[in-house]
Protein backbone atom coordinates (compact mmCIF):
# COMPACT_ATOMS: atom_id res chain seq x y z
CA UNK A 1 0.00 0.00 0.00
CA UNK A 2 1.74 3.33 -0.97
CA UNK A 3 1.97 5.62 2.03
CA UNK A 4 -0.25 8.74 1.70
CA UNK A 5 0.98 11.01 4.46
CA UNK A 6 -0.28 14.13 3.18
CA UNK A 7 -4.08 13.20 2.97
CA UNK A 8 -5.71 16.57 4.45
CA UNK A 9 -9.02 16.09 6.54
CA UNK A 10 -11.22 19.74 5.66
CA UNK A 11 -12.06 22.23 7.54
CA UNK A 12 -15.34 21.47 6.59
CA UNK A 13 -15.03 17.66 7.82
CA UNK A 14 -13.58 18.79 11.15
CA UNK A 15 -16.07 21.51 12.07
CA UNK A 16 -18.81 18.70 10.99
CA UNK A 17 -17.64 16.50 13.65
CA UNK A 18 -17.47 18.19 16.28
CA UNK A 19 -21.67 19.56 15.04
CA UNK A 20 -23.67 17.58 17.09
CA UNK A 21 -26.44 19.51 17.92
CA UNK A 22 -25.40 19.10 22.14
CA UNK A 23 -22.32 20.79 21.04
CA UNK A 24 -23.51 24.23 20.85
CA UNK A 25 -21.42 26.39 22.94
CA UNK A 26 -22.86 29.71 24.13
CA UNK A 27 -21.18 32.48 22.12
CA UNK A 28 -20.92 34.62 25.51
CA UNK A 29 -16.72 35.54 25.68
CA UNK A 30 -15.49 38.89 25.46
CA UNK A 31 -12.30 40.28 24.83
CA UNK A 32 -11.82 40.93 28.60
CA UNK A 33 -13.47 37.71 29.24
CA UNK A 34 -10.60 36.06 26.97
CA UNK A 35 -7.84 38.28 28.41
CA UNK A 36 -8.94 37.33 31.66
CA UNK A 37 -8.42 33.58 30.81
CA UNK A 38 -5.13 34.46 29.15
CA UNK A 39 -3.72 35.55 32.26
CA UNK A 40 -5.28 32.85 34.05
CA UNK A 41 -3.63 30.09 31.95
CA UNK A 42 -0.24 32.33 31.46
CA UNK A 43 1.49 33.49 34.66
CA UNK A 44 2.29 30.77 36.31
CA UNK A 45 5.80 28.65 37.37
CA UNK A 46 7.29 30.23 34.73
CA UNK A 47 7.79 33.73 36.14
CA UNK A 48 7.83 32.58 39.66
CA UNK A 49 10.46 29.63 39.24
CA UNK A 50 12.48 30.71 36.13
CA UNK A 51 13.54 34.21 36.33
CA UNK A 52 16.19 32.80 39.16
CA UNK A 53 17.26 30.45 37.00
CA UNK A 54 17.80 32.26 34.00
CA UNK A 55 19.39 35.17 35.53
CA UNK A 56 21.57 32.82 37.46
CA UNK A 57 22.66 30.40 34.99
CA UNK A 58 22.13 32.50 31.68
CA UNK A 59 21.66 35.49 31.38
CA UNK A 60 22.10 37.88 34.21
CA UNK A 61 19.96 41.33 34.81
CA UNK A 62 19.60 40.86 31.12
CA UNK A 63 17.20 38.50 31.93
CA UNK A 64 14.87 41.50 31.40
CA UNK A 65 15.54 41.16 27.38
CA UNK A 66 15.57 37.78 27.45
CA UNK A 67 11.70 38.41 28.48
CA UNK A 68 11.59 40.61 25.70
CA UNK A 69 12.65 38.45 22.92
CA UNK A 70 11.02 35.86 24.00
CA UNK A 71 7.55 38.05 23.62
CA UNK A 72 8.43 39.18 20.20
CA UNK A 73 8.18 35.13 18.96
CA UNK A 74 5.60 34.82 21.30
CA UNK A 75 3.29 38.35 19.85
CA UNK A 76 4.29 36.80 16.00
CA UNK A 77 2.64 33.27 16.65
CA UNK A 78 0.07 34.93 18.55
CA UNK A 79 -1.08 36.56 15.46
CA UNK A 80 -1.42 33.75 13.29
CA UNK A 81 -3.40 31.37 15.84
CA UNK A 82 -5.56 34.23 15.96
CA UNK A 83 -6.34 33.92 12.45
CA UNK A 84 -6.73 29.94 12.61
CA UNK A 85 -8.77 29.63 16.01
CA UNK A 86 -10.87 32.32 14.09
CA UNK A 87 -11.12 30.30 11.10
CA UNK A 88 -11.37 27.17 12.67
CA UNK A 89 -12.60 27.25 15.88
CA UNK A 90 -12.77 24.05 17.09
CA UNK A 91 -11.18 22.38 19.75
CA UNK A 92 -7.44 20.95 19.39
CA UNK A 93 -7.49 23.90 16.55
CA UNK A 94 -3.54 23.33 15.83
CA UNK A 95 -3.59 20.19 15.35
CA UNK A 96 -6.92 20.49 13.10
CA UNK A 97 -5.50 22.96 11.38
CA UNK A 98 -2.60 21.54 10.08
CA UNK A 99 -4.53 18.79 9.01
CA UNK A 100 -6.39 20.50 6.35
CA UNK A 101 -2.99 22.90 5.69
CA UNK A 102 -0.07 20.60 5.52
CA UNK A 103 -1.70 16.99 5.88
CA UNK A 104 -1.91 13.87 8.26
CA UNK A 105 2.04 13.44 8.89
CA UNK A 106 2.47 17.11 10.01
CA UNK A 107 -0.92 16.86 11.88
CA UNK A 108 0.32 13.87 13.82
CA UNK A 109 3.74 15.88 14.61
CA UNK A 110 1.64 19.15 16.08
CA UNK A 111 -0.59 16.67 18.14
CA UNK A 112 2.39 14.89 19.65
CA UNK A 113 4.57 17.98 20.18
CA UNK A 114 1.18 19.40 22.04
CA UNK A 115 0.76 16.39 24.06
CA UNK A 116 4.62 16.91 24.86
CA UNK A 117 3.70 20.54 25.75
CA UNK A 118 0.91 19.85 27.99
CA UNK A 119 2.44 16.36 29.69
CA UNK A 120 5.23 18.39 30.39
CA UNK A 121 4.24 21.35 31.34
CA UNK A 122 1.85 19.74 33.95
CA UNK A 123 4.66 17.92 35.62
CA UNK A 124 7.13 21.24 35.57
CA UNK A 125 4.13 23.08 37.03
CA UNK A 126 3.32 20.97 39.91
CA UNK A 127 7.18 21.01 40.27
CA UNK A 128 7.14 24.94 41.41
CA UNK A 129 4.37 24.43 43.19
CA UNK A 130 5.87 22.14 44.80
CA UNK A 131 8.97 24.28 45.22
CA UNK A 132 6.69 26.97 46.42
CA UNK A 133 5.00 25.01 48.89
CA UNK A 134 7.98 23.54 50.46
CA UNK A 135 9.48 26.87 50.89
CA UNK A 136 6.09 28.15 52.31
CA UNK A 137 5.84 25.59 55.19
CA UNK A 138 9.59 26.41 56.08
CA UNK A 139 8.88 29.66 56.63
CA UNK A 140 5.44 29.57 57.92
CA UNK A 141 7.05 27.34 60.78
CA UNK A 142 10.50 29.64 61.01
CA UNK A 143 12.72 27.24 59.96
CA UNK A 144 16.84 28.04 60.14
CA UNK A 145 18.41 28.38 57.05
CA UNK A 146 18.78 25.26 55.02
CA UNK A 147 16.33 23.42 57.29
CA UNK A 148 13.41 21.74 55.90
CA UNK A 149 10.01 20.36 57.25
CA UNK A 150 9.56 17.73 54.99
CA UNK A 151 12.61 15.63 54.98
CA UNK A 152 15.09 16.00 51.98
CA UNK A 153 14.42 12.70 50.28
CA UNK A 154 10.39 13.55 49.57
CA UNK A 155 10.63 17.20 49.64
CA UNK A 156 11.25 19.46 46.45
CA UNK A 157 14.33 18.34 44.44
CA UNK A 158 14.58 14.93 46.94
CA UNK A 159 14.86 11.37 45.08
CA UNK A 160 11.12 11.56 44.81
CA UNK A 161 9.44 14.92 44.85
CA UNK A 162 6.31 13.57 46.61
CA UNK A 163 4.13 16.86 46.91
CA UNK A 164 3.83 17.56 43.16
CA UNK A 165 2.67 13.55 42.66
CA UNK A 166 0.13 14.47 45.75
CA UNK A 167 -1.08 17.66 43.12
CA UNK A 168 -0.84 15.84 40.05
CA UNK A 169 -2.88 12.83 41.76
CA UNK A 170 -5.51 15.07 43.42
CA UNK A 171 -6.06 17.21 40.18
CA UNK A 172 -5.88 14.51 37.86
CA UNK A 173 -8.80 12.66 40.11
CA UNK A 174 -11.01 15.77 40.34
CA UNK A 175 -10.54 16.47 36.47
CA UNK A 176 -11.46 12.49 36.13
CA UNK A 177 -14.51 13.04 38.50
CA UNK A 178 -15.52 16.25 36.50
CA UNK A 179 -14.49 18.93 38.37
CA UNK A 180 -15.76 22.14 36.60
CA UNK A 181 -13.85 25.21 36.79
CA UNK A 182 -15.54 28.14 36.16
CA UNK A 183 -14.86 31.45 34.83
CA UNK A 184 -15.64 32.89 38.26
CA UNK A 185 -13.07 31.11 39.93
CA UNK A 186 -10.64 31.54 37.39
CA UNK A 187 -11.45 35.73 38.14
CA UNK A 188 -10.42 35.19 41.37
CA UNK A 189 -7.14 33.59 40.89
CA UNK A 190 -6.42 35.89 38.48
CA UNK A 191 -6.48 39.04 40.25
CA UNK A 192 -4.74 36.47 43.35
CA UNK A 193 -2.28 36.07 41.09
CA UNK A 194 -1.60 39.43 39.42
CA UNK A 195 -2.10 40.95 43.09
CA UNK A 196 1.25 38.88 44.41
CA UNK A 197 3.05 39.71 41.33
CA UNK A 198 2.41 43.76 41.48
CA UNK A 199 3.14 43.01 45.36
CA UNK A 200 6.85 41.68 44.11
CA UNK A 201 7.07 44.54 42.06
CA UNK A 202 5.92 47.49 43.87
CA UNK A 203 7.24 45.83 47.65
CA UNK A 204 10.41 44.76 46.15
CA UNK A 205 11.27 48.43 44.62
CA UNK A 206 12.08 49.51 47.93
CA UNK A 207 15.56 46.81 48.34
CA UNK A 208 16.59 47.22 44.75
CA UNK A 209 20.41 48.23 44.92
CA UNK A 210 21.51 49.82 41.04
CA UNK A 211 25.07 47.88 41.68
CA UNK A 212 23.07 44.75 41.55
CA UNK A 213 22.52 45.82 37.71
CA UNK A 214 26.07 46.16 36.99
CA UNK A 215 27.06 45.25 34.98
CA UNK A 216 23.80 44.91 33.03
CA UNK A 217 24.65 42.48 30.58
CA UNK A 218 27.45 40.25 32.16
CA UNK A 219 30.59 39.79 29.76
CA UNK A 220 30.40 35.89 27.68
CA UNK A 221 31.96 33.84 29.95
CA UNK A 222 31.96 29.85 31.49
CA UNK A 223 28.56 29.07 33.00
CA UNK A 224 28.39 29.03 36.63
CA UNK A 225 29.72 26.09 38.38
CA UNK A 226 26.26 25.46 40.45
CA UNK A 227 24.45 25.25 37.65
CA UNK A 228 23.86 21.22 36.94
CA UNK A 229 26.18 19.76 34.11
CA UNK A 230 28.32 23.16 34.18
CA UNK A 231 29.91 23.13 30.63
CA UNK A 232 28.61 20.07 29.42
CA UNK A 233 27.78 19.89 25.86
CA UNK A 234 24.85 18.42 26.66
CA UNK A 235 23.69 21.67 28.41
CA UNK A 236 25.38 24.18 25.55
CA UNK A 237 22.79 25.34 23.36
CA UNK A 238 22.83 23.37 20.21
CA UNK A 239 23.32 26.53 18.07
CA UNK A 240 26.39 27.25 20.12
CA UNK A 241 27.59 23.00 19.39
CA UNK A 242 26.72 24.14 16.13
CA UNK A 243 28.86 26.72 15.10
CA UNK A 244 31.53 25.46 17.39
CA UNK A 245 32.12 27.55 20.46
CA UNK A 246 32.57 26.54 23.87
CA UNK A 247 29.45 26.01 26.00
CA UNK A 248 29.31 29.63 27.56
CA UNK A 249 26.81 31.59 29.35
CA UNK A 250 25.65 35.68 29.41
CA UNK A 251 26.37 38.12 26.96
CA UNK A 252 24.35 38.14 24.08
CA UNK A 253 24.22 34.27 23.26
CA UNK A 254 22.70 34.37 27.31
CA UNK A 255 20.08 36.43 26.13
CA UNK A 256 18.86 34.36 23.62
CA UNK A 257 19.34 31.07 25.37
CA UNK A 258 17.61 33.16 28.49
CA UNK A 259 14.70 33.58 26.20
CA UNK A 260 14.27 30.18 24.75
CA UNK A 261 14.45 29.30 28.70
CA UNK A 262 12.32 31.70 29.71
CA UNK A 263 9.70 31.60 26.42
CA UNK A 264 8.14 28.99 28.92
CA UNK A 265 6.76 32.08 31.18
CA UNK A 266 4.00 32.87 27.81
CA UNK A 267 3.44 29.57 27.01
CA UNK A 268 -0.61 29.41 26.93
CA UNK A 269 -2.27 32.34 24.99
CA UNK A 270 -2.20 29.55 22.40
CA UNK A 271 -4.86 28.02 24.92
CA UNK A 272 -7.19 31.41 24.52
CA UNK A 273 -7.18 30.19 20.79
CA UNK A 274 -8.92 26.81 21.99
CA UNK A 275 -12.21 28.94 22.89
CA UNK A 276 -12.88 30.45 19.65
CA UNK A 277 -16.48 28.99 19.81
CA UNK A 278 -17.08 30.57 22.15
CA UNK A 279 -15.95 34.48 21.75
CA UNK A 280 -18.83 36.51 21.03
CA UNK A 281 -16.71 38.41 18.41
CA UNK A 282 -14.59 36.24 17.34
CA UNK A 283 -12.87 38.86 14.49
CA UNK A 284 -12.60 41.36 17.06
CA UNK A 285 -12.16 39.82 20.99
CA UNK A 286 -9.98 36.61 19.96
CA UNK A 287 -6.54 38.37 18.50
CA UNK A 288 -7.60 41.27 21.54
CA UNK A 289 -7.90 38.60 24.14
CA UNK A 290 -4.64 37.13 23.12
CA UNK A 291 -2.56 40.22 22.54
CA UNK A 292 -3.33 41.99 25.52
CA UNK A 293 -2.94 39.17 27.41
CA UNK A 294 0.28 38.88 25.92
CA UNK A 295 0.84 42.31 26.68
CA UNK A 296 0.00 42.60 30.00
CA UNK A 297 2.92 39.53 30.87
CA UNK A 298 5.29 40.90 28.95
CA UNK A 299 5.17 44.21 30.99
CA UNK A 300 4.53 42.37 34.27
CA UNK A 301 7.68 39.68 33.40
CA UNK A 302 10.15 42.41 32.86
CA UNK A 303 9.25 44.38 35.85
CA UNK A 304 9.32 41.42 37.94
CA UNK A 305 12.67 40.29 36.15
CA UNK A 306 14.06 44.12 36.80
CA UNK A 307 13.11 44.07 40.44
CA UNK A 308 14.09 40.57 41.54
CA UNK A 309 17.58 41.01 39.73
CA UNK A 310 18.02 44.37 40.92
CA UNK A 311 17.54 42.87 45.24
CA UNK A 312 19.69 40.28 44.54
CA UNK A 313 22.63 39.91 42.40
CA UNK A 314 22.70 37.28 40.00
CA UNK A 315 25.52 35.81 41.60
CA UNK A 316 23.68 35.11 44.68
CA UNK A 317 20.17 34.51 43.30
CA UNK A 318 18.44 31.20 44.12
CA UNK A 319 17.28 29.00 41.36
CA UNK A 320 13.75 27.61 42.71
CA UNK A 321 11.64 29.73 44.52
CA UNK A 322 13.12 32.87 43.75
CA UNK A 323 10.90 35.68 43.94
CA UNK A 324 9.83 34.79 47.73
CA UNK A 325 13.32 34.34 48.40
CA UNK A 326 14.64 37.71 47.24
CA UNK A 327 12.30 39.08 50.20
CA UNK A 328 13.60 36.38 52.47
CA UNK A 329 17.15 37.57 51.39
CA UNK A 330 16.33 40.69 53.30
CA UNK A 331 15.17 39.86 56.05
CA UNK A 332 10.69 40.05 55.07
CA UNK A 333 9.67 36.76 55.61
CA UNK A 334 6.52 37.79 56.19
CA UNK A 335 6.19 38.97 52.54
CA UNK A 336 8.14 35.67 51.35
CA UNK A 337 5.13 33.97 53.31
CA UNK A 338 2.74 35.81 51.17
CA UNK A 339 4.09 35.30 48.11
CA UNK A 340 4.83 31.43 48.50
CA UNK A 341 0.74 31.41 49.43
CA UNK A 342 -0.11 33.30 46.39
CA UNK A 343 2.22 31.04 44.24
CA UNK A 344 1.31 27.51 45.22
CA UNK A 345 -2.80 28.60 44.96
CA UNK A 346 -2.00 30.39 41.29
CA UNK A 347 -0.19 27.39 40.05
CA UNK A 348 -2.62 24.67 41.10
CA UNK A 349 -5.37 25.98 38.13
CA UNK A 350 -2.23 25.97 35.40
CA UNK A 351 -1.54 22.15 36.57
CA UNK A 352 -5.38 21.50 36.03
CA UNK A 353 -5.48 23.56 32.90
CA UNK A 354 -2.84 21.60 31.56
CA UNK A 355 -4.02 18.21 32.68
CA UNK A 356 -7.09 18.55 30.77
CA UNK A 357 -5.32 20.28 27.75
CA UNK A 358 -3.45 17.11 28.13
CA UNK A 359 -7.13 15.16 28.02
CA UNK A 360 -8.31 17.02 25.03
CA UNK A 361 -5.62 16.62 22.43
CA UNK A 362 -5.11 12.60 22.72
CA UNK A 363 -9.19 12.78 22.59
CA UNK A 364 -8.75 15.09 19.40
CA UNK A 365 -6.78 12.29 17.80
CA UNK A 366 -8.88 9.52 19.12
CA UNK A 367 -11.49 11.25 17.33
CA UNK A 368 -9.88 10.46 14.20
CA UNK A 369 -8.51 6.87 14.82
CA UNK A 370 -5.50 8.35 14.98
CA UNK A 371 -4.87 6.87 18.53
CA UNK A 372 -7.09 3.86 19.52
CA UNK A 373 -10.66 4.65 19.90
CA UNK A 374 -11.10 2.82 23.14
CA UNK A 375 -8.90 5.07 24.77
CA UNK A 376 -11.72 7.65 24.25
CA UNK A 377 -14.39 5.48 26.68
CA UNK A 378 -16.59 7.08 28.83
CA UNK A 379 -16.93 6.40 32.43
CA UNK A 380 -20.48 5.50 33.30
CA UNK A 381 -20.83 7.81 36.10
CA UNK A 382 -18.51 10.89 35.46
CA UNK A 383 -19.38 11.40 32.11
CA UNK A 384 -15.37 11.95 31.27
CA UNK A 385 -12.91 9.91 29.49
CA UNK A 386 -11.37 8.36 32.63
CA UNK A 387 -9.05 5.87 30.84
CA UNK A 388 -7.50 8.69 29.28
CA UNK A 389 -7.48 10.70 32.19
CA UNK A 390 -5.71 7.63 34.24
CA UNK A 391 -3.24 7.25 31.47
CA UNK A 392 -2.34 11.71 31.82
CA UNK A 393 -2.10 11.24 35.32
CA UNK A 394 -0.16 8.44 36.15
CA UNK A 395 2.42 9.74 33.36
CA UNK A 396 2.52 13.01 34.76
CA UNK A 397 2.64 12.08 38.37
CA UNK A 398 6.00 10.19 37.48
CA UNK A 399 7.61 12.63 35.61
CA UNK A 400 6.78 15.29 38.25
CA UNK A 401 8.10 12.85 41.22
CA UNK A 402 11.31 11.31 39.73
CA UNK A 403 12.62 13.65 37.06
CA UNK A 404 15.15 16.95 37.48
CA UNK A 405 13.09 19.81 37.44
CA UNK A 406 15.71 21.83 35.07
CA UNK A 407 14.77 19.57 32.07
CA UNK A 408 11.59 19.63 31.70
CA UNK A 409 10.65 23.38 31.28
CA UNK A 410 13.12 22.89 27.66
CA UNK A 411 11.24 20.08 27.31
CA UNK A 412 7.81 21.75 27.08
CA UNK A 413 9.74 25.03 25.07
CA UNK A 414 10.85 22.24 22.61
CA UNK A 415 7.65 21.01 21.80
CA UNK A 416 5.31 23.92 21.86
CA UNK A 417 7.74 25.99 19.52
CA UNK A 418 7.85 23.12 16.94
CA UNK A 419 4.14 23.70 16.91
CA UNK A 420 3.85 27.34 16.56
CA UNK A 421 6.47 26.82 13.88
CA UNK A 422 4.16 24.45 12.00
CA UNK A 423 1.22 26.88 12.52
CA UNK A 424 2.95 29.66 11.06
CA UNK A 425 4.23 27.26 7.75
CA UNK A 426 0.27 26.55 8.01
CA UNK A 427 -1.47 30.03 7.72
CA UNK A 428 0.45 30.64 4.92
CA UNK A 429 -0.23 27.62 2.85
CA UNK A 430 -3.71 27.29 4.03
CA UNK A 431 -4.35 31.52 2.61
CA UNK A 432 -3.14 29.70 -1.09
CA UNK A 433 -5.16 26.32 -0.82
CA UNK A 434 -7.79 27.71 0.54
CA UNK A 435 -8.62 31.17 -0.18
CA UNK A 436 -12.36 30.92 0.22
CA UNK A 437 -12.65 30.68 3.37
CA UNK A 438 -14.07 32.80 6.04
CA UNK A 439 -11.32 34.18 8.27
CA UNK A 440 -12.55 36.49 10.85
CA UNK A 441 -9.52 37.58 11.86
CA UNK A 442 -6.92 38.14 8.92
CA UNK A 443 -2.81 38.03 10.01
CA UNK A 444 -1.48 41.44 8.10
CA UNK A 445 1.22 41.08 5.70
CA UNK A 446 0.74 37.16 6.18
CA UNK A 447 3.88 36.28 4.16
CA UNK A 448 6.18 38.68 5.88
CA UNK A 449 4.86 37.82 9.72
CA UNK A 450 4.23 34.16 8.71
CA UNK A 451 7.84 33.57 7.88
CA UNK A 452 9.16 36.25 10.29
CA UNK A 453 7.24 34.19 13.46
CA UNK A 454 8.59 30.56 11.87
CA UNK A 455 11.93 32.01 12.13
CA UNK A 456 11.97 33.22 15.37
CA UNK A 457 10.67 30.27 16.76
CA UNK A 458 13.19 27.85 15.08
CA UNK A 459 15.72 30.41 15.99
CA UNK A 460 14.82 30.27 19.56
CA UNK A 461 14.37 26.01 19.63
CA UNK A 462 18.41 26.34 17.90
CA UNK A 463 18.96 28.20 21.31
CA UNK A 464 17.56 25.29 23.71
CA UNK A 465 20.68 22.49 24.73
CA UNK A 466 21.48 20.08 23.23
CA UNK A 467 20.30 17.33 25.91
CA UNK A 468 16.89 18.64 24.88
CA UNK A 469 16.89 18.28 20.81
CA UNK A 470 17.48 14.55 21.80
CA UNK A 471 14.97 13.97 24.30
CA UNK A 472 13.30 15.78 21.80
CA UNK A 473 14.00 13.81 18.96
CA UNK A 474 13.78 10.72 21.16
CA UNK A 475 10.06 11.60 21.62
CA UNK A 476 9.77 12.21 18.16
CA UNK A 477 10.90 8.89 16.68
CA UNK A 478 8.60 7.30 19.23
CA UNK A 479 6.01 9.45 17.87
CA UNK A 480 6.75 7.94 14.31
CA UNK A 481 6.74 4.85 15.54
CA UNK A 482 2.99 4.51 16.61
CA UNK A 483 2.44 5.94 13.42
CA UNK A 484 3.60 4.23 10.98
CA UNK A 485 2.22 1.42 13.62
CA UNK A 486 -1.34 2.15 13.82
CA UNK A 487 -2.68 6.04 13.01
CA UNK A 488 -1.49 5.80 9.06
CA UNK A 489 -3.71 2.46 8.76
CA UNK A 490 -6.05 3.69 11.06
CA UNK A 491 -6.88 6.78 10.11
CA UNK A 492 -10.91 8.10 9.65
CA UNK A 493 -9.74 9.92 6.67
CA UNK A 494 -8.58 6.74 4.90
CA UNK A 495 -11.69 4.32 6.71
CA UNK A 496 -14.08 7.03 6.74
CA UNK A 497 -15.87 4.92 9.64
CA UNK A 498 -18.56 6.69 11.42
CA UNK A 499 -17.61 8.47 14.85
CA UNK A 500 -17.18 6.12 17.65
CA UNK A 501 -20.71 6.15 19.88
CA UNK A 502 -17.88 6.33 22.54
CA UNK A 503 -16.62 9.74 21.36
CA UNK A 504 -20.29 11.15 20.19
CA UNK A 505 -21.28 10.11 24.30
CA UNK A 506 -18.32 12.09 25.42
CA UNK A 507 -19.15 15.04 23.15
CA UNK A 508 -23.01 14.65 24.81
CA UNK A 509 -21.33 14.77 28.28
CA UNK A 510 -19.68 18.43 27.05
CA UNK A 511 -16.16 17.04 27.98
CA UNK A 512 -14.81 18.94 25.07
CA UNK A 513 -16.64 22.05 26.57
CA UNK A 514 -13.39 24.60 27.72
CA UNK A 515 -13.34 24.11 31.23
CA UNK A 516 -13.95 27.53 32.25
CA UNK A 517 -17.24 27.61 30.67
CA UNK A 518 -18.51 24.18 32.13
CA UNK A 519 -20.93 24.57 34.50
N1 LIG B 1 3.18 29.84 31.24
C1 LIG B 1 2.91 28.84 32.19
C2 LIG B 1 3.76 28.97 33.39
O1 LIG B 1 4.59 29.82 33.47
C3 LIG B 1 3.04 27.48 31.59
O2 LIG B 1 3.59 28.21 34.29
Amino acid sequence: MALNLLRTKSIEQSLADTDEPEYQLKKSLTALDLTVFGIGVIIGAGIFTLTGRAAHNLAGPAVVLSFVVAAIGCGLAALCYAEFASTVPVSGSAYTFSYAALGEIFAWIIGWDLVLECFMASSVVAQGWSAYFTTFLDQLTGQPDGAHVLPEAIGYGGTIDLMAVLLVVVLGTLMIIGIKESMRVNLVLVSLKLFIVLFVIVAGIQFVKSSNWSPFIPPNGPQPLDMPQANSVMTQPLMQWLIGLEPSSYGLVGVFSGAALVFFAYIGFDIVATTAEEAKNPKRDLPIGIIASLIICTILYCAVSLVVTGMVSYEDITQSAALANAFAFHGKTWMAVIISAGAVAGLTTVVLTMLIGSTRIIFAMSRDNLLPVGLAKVHPKFRTPYIIGIIVTVICALVAGLTPVGVLEEMVNIGTLSAFVLVSISVIVLRHKRPDLQRPFRVPAVHVIGTLAAVVCFYLMLNLAVETWLRFLVWLVIGFIIYFAYSHSHSRVLTHKALHPDIVAQMDAGHLTPPENRG
